[in-house]
């Protein structure tokens, strides 16, 4: 999921400075969207390319031409690095739903991969995943090509809210997709749920969240719905007001999820991520930390050299864009982040993390000045309860579950704090 939530919070955070805090020629993972989907949810805002429930043969055509210039992305984006880049150890196939790809598509982007930036033995390599859209042979064949990690695109364990969402698959289709993934033998696999949908009560979430425990995934995200103002459900409803729930019972639904999960079993790692011990998605770990990473792909974002930017969203500007740039690439065309939005970059994606962030990198490069600040604004917080300062390690973190639900609050506390000079 990552790579396009993660984007919207940081262009609210941009103001300007000189200078860098990380090392950005240590790329270890790549980002790939597919942007085919059947139908689009009505709560997604997510560049994608709507292909309606026709079987995938009908636009072969069309997903043949993407991958084709998805192979020339990649290609190109090798030779305009000036430094020798790492094989890769996390690879994410995103969507969109990539599983509506053949076994040939997969093989013809991961052979590109493998000759320009080759792939290292203990990868992980995730593909997200929807329901009724994928068969035991499929998987197989996707599974023999490397895929060793399933996202299963879930959302609800209620046939009537997965219409309310516009969703193409059943409660059914859930299930006949697990038992693909548990005969074909993916043993590392995840799925995603949605709270706060419209409608949704305590106890159809409570619902939701047993039904996915005893399907025993070794991994489960639980995202909070977000109403994205283009989407139908941003044109149809407001935050908080019927039918959506109000903000005390969405507060609810997440204590309920940390609750049952971490009673489970699941180690609650990140503000919207559990997983079993050893199970934690090795890629979305490389954006929480603000590592380095590529994207490939329309609509995708990367940031190498410490310059991150986004690809265009909408498929033939995407085409038209890799004819250009094949001409003319160069990282130096793309916006630096600055030292002082990489801060609160890695402020913001760190303290997602249970384990928070360490300040100690930021004081050496940045002085004590800034970690004062830091305390300062957070202390208020660390007293109710929402905050851990360690002064020892140097180490913030946000505490579970009310630093967590609160997260927006101390973060803009944090934001206004440091941007007083
Ligand atoms: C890239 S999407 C996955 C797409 C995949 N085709 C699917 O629908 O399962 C990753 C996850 O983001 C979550 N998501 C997407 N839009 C969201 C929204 N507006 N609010 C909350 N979660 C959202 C869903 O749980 C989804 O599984």
């Amino acid at each position: 999921m990552g790579n396009f939530l993660l984007e919207k919070n940081l262009e609210k955070s941009i103001v300007s400075y000189p200078s860098s805090l990380g090392d950005f020629d240590n790329i270890t993972g790549a980002y790939i969207h597919i942007p085919f989907c059947k139908r689009r949810c009505f709560y997604c805002d997510f560049p994608i390319s709507v292909l309606g429930d026709a079987a995938i043969n009908q636009h072969f055509i069309s997903v043949d031409k993407y991958v084709e210039f998805l192979c020339r992305e990649i290609k190109f984006t090798k030779f305009s690095l000036n430094f020798p880049s790492n094989s890769l150890r996390t690879i994410f196939f995103g969507g969109g739903t990539p599983s509506l790809l053949e076994v040939q598509h997969l093989e013809d982007i991961l052979i590109v991969i493998e000759e320009n930036f080759g792939i290292a033995s203990d990868a992980e390599i995730s593909m997200e995943m929807d329901p009724n859209t994928f068969s035991r042979a499929k998987l197989e064949g996707f599974q023999g090509l490397g895929i060793n990690r399933v996202s299963l695109g879930v959302q609800s364990f209620e046939d009537d809210l997965l219409k309310v969402c516009g969703r193409s698959h059943s409660v059914n289709d859930i299930f006949a997709a697990v038992e693909i993934i548990n005969q074909v033998g993916i043993s590392n696999w995840s799925l995603d749920l949605i709270s706060g949908l419209p409608n949704q009560s305590l106890s159809q979430w409570r619902d939701s969240l047993s039904k996915a425990i005893d399907l025993k995934p070794n991994h489960i995200s639980c995202y909070d719905l977000v109403l994205e103002p283009v989407t139908v459900f941003g044109k149809k409803y407001q935050p908080g007001d019927k039918p959506l729930p109000t903000d005390e019972m969405a507060a609810q639904m997440y204590r309920l999820a940390v609750e049952m999960l971490t009673d489970a079993g699941y180690n609650h790692y990140e503000i919207s991520n559990y997983a079993q011990k050893g199970y934690e998605c090795r890629h979305n770990r490389i954006y929480w930390e603000n590592k380095p990473y590529y994207g490939f792909g329309m609509g995708a974002t990367s940031y190498v050299d410490g310059r991150r930017f986004s690809r265009p969203r909408i498929r033939k500007d995407y085409y038209a864009w890799v004819e250009e740039m094949e001409l003319s690439f160069d990282w130096v065309n793309f916006p630096k982040t600055d030292q002082y939005n990489q801060l609160l970059e890695t402020l913001m994606l760190g303290l997602r993390l249970a384990e928070g962030v360490s300040l100690s990198k930021i004081r050496e490069t940045m002085g004590n000045e800034i970690l004062t600040k830091i305390y300062n604004c957070l202390e208020s917080y660390s007293v109710q309860g929402w905050v851990e300062i360690n002064l020892v390690d140097e180490n913030i973190r946000l505490m579970d579950p009310d630093g967590f639900l609160f997260s927006n609050t101390i973060l803009s506390s944090l934001f206004n704090a440091l941007e007083d000079g």
